[in-house]
């Protein structure tokens, strides 16, 4: 069993009894996780077992990442210009928001997801809550987005930090998901600022997965360090930003 199905099913297991049905709807989405259909279904269903709705993360929350994330919370175009942040693939999971909530300085945080359903479940959860963030001036919104075409919402250099919780791994380990993989990362490279940042998490490998990330982002530079286990799987955060040209 892959660690990204072991994830799945002890994930699952928290919110749901683990049932026949729970076991096919599981199959389904190991398979399909680059279908939007996959993902309505998976989070129509777990959010209807809890009266409710909480957040659910794939692996770690805010907490486990913060000191990857927080110290790349600085805008590339001007110093007075919100920090432009994409949580890509957001599903439920609490990360964006939590950005929003404590960053100091001034944020627009988007958190896309290709799945109307996760995004309707969040914005709703977002309005009842109605999260103050540590700067006033910061901002957050959800929004469906298939991430294969970035272009179509972003303008080329227009994104500071792009945040990649589970997604590029969902992709990667569906049937027909890996050429949509290489598509959002050539879509990460053209929306992001000269000195933003990619930063993918994944319980993939160094092995594969820098070598996945350096056959595909020829003029970037990347990094890994380890985030720590999590059911007895190791967790890792990529770092991608383009190259600076050498000077003469
Ligand atoms: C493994 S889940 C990770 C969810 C969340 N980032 C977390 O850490 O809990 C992958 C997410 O990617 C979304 N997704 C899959 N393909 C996508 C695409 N082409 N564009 C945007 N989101 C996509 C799915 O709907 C799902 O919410």
């Amino acid at each position: 069993m892959s660690p990204l199905s072991k994830c799945l099913r002890s994930s699952w297991r928290v919110h749901v009894c683990f049932s026949r049905r729970h076991s096919s709807l599981i199959t389904d989405l190991m398979e399909n996780m680059d279908k939007r259909s996959a993902w309505d279904r998976f989070y129509t269903e777990s959010s209807s077992t809890t009266s409710s709705f909480k957040n659910f993360e794939w692996f770690f929350g805010f907490d486990s990442v913060r000191d990857f994330l927080m110290p790349l919370l600085r805008s590339s175009s001007h110093p007075d210009s919100p920090v432009q942040v994409l949580d890509m693939g957001c599903g439920t999971s609490a990360l964006g928001p939590s950005i929003y909530r404590h960053s100091p300085v001034s944020v627009h945080v988007t958190c896309a997801d290709i799945s109307p359903v996760a995004v309707q479940l969040m914005q709703e959860k977002t309005r009842l809550e109605a999260v103050r963030p540590s700067n006033p001036s910061s901002r957050l919104q959800f929004v469906e987005l298939d991430c294969t075409q970035l272009d179509r919402r972003y303008s080329p250099n227009s994104l500071d930090l792009i945040v990649d919780k589970g997604t590029t791994d969902a992709l990667l380990r569906s049937k027909e998901g890996k050429g949509k993989a290489v598509l959002v990362l050539q879509q990460c490279f053209r929306a992001l600022q000269g000195s933003g940042s990619l930063l993918q998490f994944s319980d993939e490998d160094p092995d594969a997965r820098l070598l996945w990330l350096e056959s595909a982002a020829l003029h970037h530079d990347v990094g890994v360090q380890e985030v720590g286990q999590l059911r007895g799987v190791c967790y890792f955060c990529y770092q991608v930003t383009p190259r600076t040209p050498a000077k003469c």
